[in-house]
This record gives structure tokens, sequence and C-alpha cells, in this order.
């Protein structure tokens, strides 16, 4: 599959994966395309990042390589492991066998049999679909020396193994960072690549997502879900509501035959939009009738 030649493809391609995507994202993944240049996502939490890397490859048909941050991710986590047990195993196997060729031996421990390839060396490799989508996800988690080194991964698309030589990605893989910004990521690294705020979307647009991932939902019951969760998203809450959450609702709502939200519904629900017991003690008694009535007040045609 060719990359796309204007941001309309852009958004096309990532339509027909159920990917609801704005004019704004759109360029931007085309110029990431375009110009070969990692693309950086930043924004809260369930506003669709990670969704753009997997629609990205499906829309592609390329593979998508998944390196998920985490405190304490280290170069050989990331990128290449020998395997020592099997290493072992075939050291003791010679040994028993009496082989004497300690030359050989040596070259055949280090070759690609005992080799495990983390993401990153697996992004580099060729592919008959052409280069993946390397999804390096939840950087923000990660600490500064692992971002120092990812930073140099990225610049030359090349991995050095001692024991084996460079290898070098025949063509760079499309790069996608995301972060949910629980820290700031070194202005060098961002230098790098183009940036993408990934906000909240908006009525209109959360309603296309709805009925792109829950399109058993009635019209009706989709605006009402949404003018709810979006103004659930001006209240002061500890965790707000992502998108994910409001498709995980308006499933739960399904399950349970409601054709209309009330409060008492909302009551019953409130734990498939909101994770903290803060925020769903906040939204017991009138709060939740206030707010859908406000909700139903925005629906309403002026
Ligand atoms: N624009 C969109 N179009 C279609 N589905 C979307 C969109 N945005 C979010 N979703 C849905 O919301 C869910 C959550 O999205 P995703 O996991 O990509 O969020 P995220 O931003 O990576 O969140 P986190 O920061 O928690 O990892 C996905 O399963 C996807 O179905
Ligand atoms: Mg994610």
């Amino acid at each position: 599959m060719q990359k796309p030649d204007t941001i309309e493809q852009v958004q096309a391609l990532l339509t027909a994966q159920g990917y609801v995507c704005g004019r704004a994202l759109a360029v931007v993944v085309f110029l990431a395309l375009r110009l070969g240049r990692p693309l950086f996502l930043e924004g809260e939490a369930g506003v669709g990042k990670t969704e753009i890397a997997k629609a990205l490859a499906a829309g592609l048909n390329r593979r998508l390589i998944r390196l998920q941050c985490y405190e304490g991710l280290d170069a050989s986590s990331a990128v290449y492991e020998w395997n020592f047990p099997a290493q072992m195993i075939a050291i003791r196997t010679a040994e028993a066998a009496g082989a004497a060729d300690r030359g050989a031996l040596q070259a055949e421990l280090f070759s690609d049999e005992f080799l495990i390839e983390r993401p990153l060396l697996q992004a580099m490799r060729p592919d008959e679909h052409g280069a993946p989508v390397l999804l390096i996800d939840e950087l923000d988690r990660t600490d500064e020396p692992f971002e120092a080194f990812l930073l140099e991964a990225l610049s030359d698309f090349q991995v050095t193994i001692p024991e084996l030589g460079t290898i070098q990605a025949p063509e760079p893989p499309i790069v996608i960072l995301t972060s949910n910004r629980t820290r700031e990521v070194h202005d060098a690294l961002k230098r790098r690549c183009l940036y993408h705020w990934v906000d909240y979307p908006d009525f209109q647009r959360e309603v296309e997502i709805l009925q792109a991932r829950a399109p058993q939902a009635s019209a009706k019951l989709s605006r009402e879900v949404v003018a709810f969760v979006q103004a659930l998203r001006t209240e002061d809450l500890f965790k707000k509501p992502g998108v994910a959450e409001t498709i995980d609702w308006a499933n739960c709502l399904l399950a349970l035959d409601v054709i209309d939200l009330s409060p008492e519904v909302i009551a019953d629900t409130l734990g498939a939009i909101l994770k903290y017991q803060d925020d769903i003690t906040k939204l017991q008694g009138s709060e939740a009738k206030r707010i859908l009535d406000q909700a139903r007040a925005s629906l309403a045609p002026s």
C-alpha cells in the first residue's frame, strides 16, 4: 500500500479503520509520512493516541511494532538480547559431544539463532509490505537515559551488535511516539519529531467516534451520552473521562437495554466513566441530575 498523496487520503484511510480524524491531525500524519519524520503525540488519557498508530498500520497494511515504555526500560529490552539459557545449553551440548573447535562454537553462539529481537531491532528488519509502523507508547514513563538512547536510535535507524555488526533499516519505519505528559519529554527528542496535541474531540466528532465504535447505539442515546460526558469534562474532577470511557459507557448502557439516560441509570453505571471513588462520590445525589439537565439543555435546538 502506497503512502497517501493528500491530506484527504490520510483522512479517508483512517476513517476506513473506524478512526475519526480531524483535519489538524490528518495534516501532521500526512507530513510525518511525507517527510519521514517521527510523530510525537501528546494528550490526556483515552483520547485515541495509541489507536492512531494501530489505524495507520492497518490502513497502510504495514506491520505494527509496539514498544511499550515503562520505568526502568533499558536498551536490552528495547533492541536485542542474547538468549543466554539457550546459549548455555548449546555450550553444554558441545562439551558433551567433545567438540573441539572453539571458534566455530563462538560464532554459532552469537548468530541470529540465539538473538532475541526486541521491538527497535524488529522495526529495522526488511518487510515485504514496506517499513513497519513503530509505536513507542507512553514515552513519559521511561527515564532520561533511555530517552537519550532513543534519540540516537531515531536519528540513524541502525543498531550495532558487536558480535554481528551493524544492522541498518532498508527504509526507516513510520514512528509514532505517545505521551500522557506525566513528565516533560526532552526538547532534543521533540525537535526530531512533528508534534500534535490530541485534545478531547468536540461534540460532533465524539458523536461520530461513538457511531463508529458503538454503532448499535441509537442516534439519540449517542448524543445524550456524548453531551453528558462533555458536560462532565467541564466539572472539577480528579480524572476526566476520555473517549475510551465514552465508548465503554455506551456499551454498558446498550448491555442494559437503556434507551434514555436518567439519574438512576447514570448512578448505576458511573463506574464505566469515572474511575476514582472521589469523583464518583461527587456525582452522587442531585449532581448527576444537574449535569444531565445541563447536557440536555445543550442538546435542545436553539
Ligand atoms: N478519533 C477516534 N476515532 C475512533 N476511536 C477512537 C478515537 N479516539 C479514541 N478512540 C477510541 O478510544 C479508545 C482509547 O484510545 P487509545 O487507547 O488510543 O487512547 P490513548 O490516548 O492512547 O490513551 P492512554 O493515554 O490511556 O493510552 C480506543 O479503543 C478507540 O477505540
Ligand atoms: Mg495509549
